[in-house]
């Protein structure tokens, strides 16, 4: 297993450029839709590196798509020149909670499959109850039988309507890929509105589904005959972005994002100016410069237009270092707080009660050896690392690499002192 070491410099802000990949949780679903088209679909600006993505790959192939992989070009090709099986294993879904969204796809286009139900995972419980219950009113059946969901249509999806209860992402990809194909009108009330969903909305219409906001949280979709495929280049990563721009602020550094839309980042730009950094973007970019102390901040997470549940931690991380007491409010997960016990070893002062956290600001962390046990938290405990005075040695950081491609090279293009030990 890989770990990182990292030689804390304080006094020395990072500085550089970072491209950023396309997003993960957007170009997820968009291979999982793949299953609904006849012909080629090209997805380009995919981050190949990332774990997910290439267990999302194994998946699609182990239900009998043809993906091809075009690595230095950023590009997949999947192809579907046989029906597929309509079974989803246990081993995806385990390690990969979007693998679900095969469920909404495989019904969409055969009226069934065996799928493996999804358990918690580190952020804590992870149920697909909405997802269910939306697939029942579009005509669907369902049994759980050794851990497995056997769902099912026997006179095909019918559209028809479904509010969420809480608005939920892959809950709305999911009922989005089962409705496009349905037997007459659907519509999905309560949906989420991530740059991720519109971003599936966007490629489906572009293959001819027929999808239209008739409100702002709500979708009519009348189903179609069939897709067809094309390409698509998918949208920047914002959560990506975001965690880049907190290595600047907690170094006092400097940095510059591209291929980013910072129309995808409004609520956590505004926070980041609030807390004292100097913000500055264009079309596609984003420049962050720390030169003042951090400010102490209250934040509230929501769903977007909301401040995203996922930019959190490393906002959490960069508070470590403010001049002041800041409050945080998880609204989405309850589970989210994995990195603070591993920033409190390097000296900072987060007390947690239930989804809400309370750091108090100081001036130096030490380094020390951390664990990092879910995604985000792997890049708060870096940005700590960076932070630090000294040497920490970060175990586990293969959570981090199942959503940032090029993580270890892009620290290093920053200037961020960085070294890997491998089988420690
Ligand atoms: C997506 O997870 C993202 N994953 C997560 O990103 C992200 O944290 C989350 O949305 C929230 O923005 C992908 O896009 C692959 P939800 P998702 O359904 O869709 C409850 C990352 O770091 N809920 O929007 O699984 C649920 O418990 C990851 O990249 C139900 O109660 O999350 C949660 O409280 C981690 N019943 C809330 O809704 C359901 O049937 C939102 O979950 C479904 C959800």
């Amino acid at each position: 297993m890989e770990k990182f070491l990292i030689k804390g410099s304080p006094y020395k802000g990072i500085k550089g450029t970072i491209k950023c990949n396309g997003a993960k949780n957007a170009v997820l679903p968009l291979m999982a839709s793949s299953i609904l088209f006849d012909n080629t679909v090209t997805l380009k600006n995919v981050p190949i590196g990332a774990k997910d993505i290439e267990t999302m790959i194994v998946l699609l192939r182990s239900l009998g798509s043809k993906v091809t992989i075009f690595k230095t070009k950023k590009i997949l090709k999947i192809q579907n020149k046989k029906k597929h099986k309509l079974l989803v294993k246990y081993k995806y879904i385990s390690t990969m909670r979007a693998g679900v969204l095969a469920m909404g796809a495989l019904l969409g286009k055969y009226n069934k499959c065996l799928t493996a139900l999804s358990g918690g995972c580190s952020l804590g419980p992870r149920p697909i109850g909405y997802h269910l219950a939306g697939f029942q009113k579009l005509n669907c059946n369902y049994s759980l039988k050794k851990g497995y969901i056997n769902i099912f249509s026997k006179s095909g999806i019918k559209g028809n309507n479904y509010c969420f209860p809480k608005v939920s992402v892959t809950g709305t990809s999911n009922l989005i890929l089962a409705s496009v194909l349905a037997n007459g009108t659907t519509k999905l009330k309560n949906i989420s509105i991530e740059p991720e969903v519109i971003d599936l909305i966007k490629f489906l219409r572009n293959g001819g589904a027929k999808i239209n906001f008739i409100g702002r949280r709500t979708l009519k979709i009348d189903g179609v005959k069939k897709l067809n495929g094309h390409s698509h280049y998918v949208i920047g990563d914002r959560i990506e972005a975001f965690s880049y721009l907190c290595a600047a602020a907690i170094t006092k550094g400097k940095i510059k994002i591209e291929k980013i839309n910072p129309k995808h980042l409004e609520q956590e730009l505004k926070i980041l100016k609030n807390i004292g950094c100097s913000i500055k973007f264009g079309k596609s970019f984003i420049e962050l410069k720390r030169k003042n102390k951090i400010k102490p901040v209250e934040i509230k997470t929501a769903p977007f237009p909301g401040f995203a549940t996922d930019c959190m931690p490393m906002l959490m991380a960069v508070l470590t270092k403010s001049n002041g007491k800041s409050k945080i409010n998880e609204s989405i997960f309850s589970n989210r707080y994995m990195a603070a016990p591993e920033l409190v070893r390097m000296g900072a002062k987060i007390t947690i009660k239930k989804q809400k956290a309370i750091i108090i600001g100081t001036d130096k962390l030490n380094g020390a050896d951390c664990i990092c046990s879910d995604l985000r938290s792997t890049f708060a405990i870096i940005l700590g690392a960076m932070a630090a005075d000294g040497k920490s040695c970060i175990s586990r950081v293969y959570h981090g690499l199942r959503g940032y491609s090029d993580l270890y090279n892009n620290l290093k293009k920053i200037g961020v002192n960085i070294t890997k030990k491998l089988n420690g």
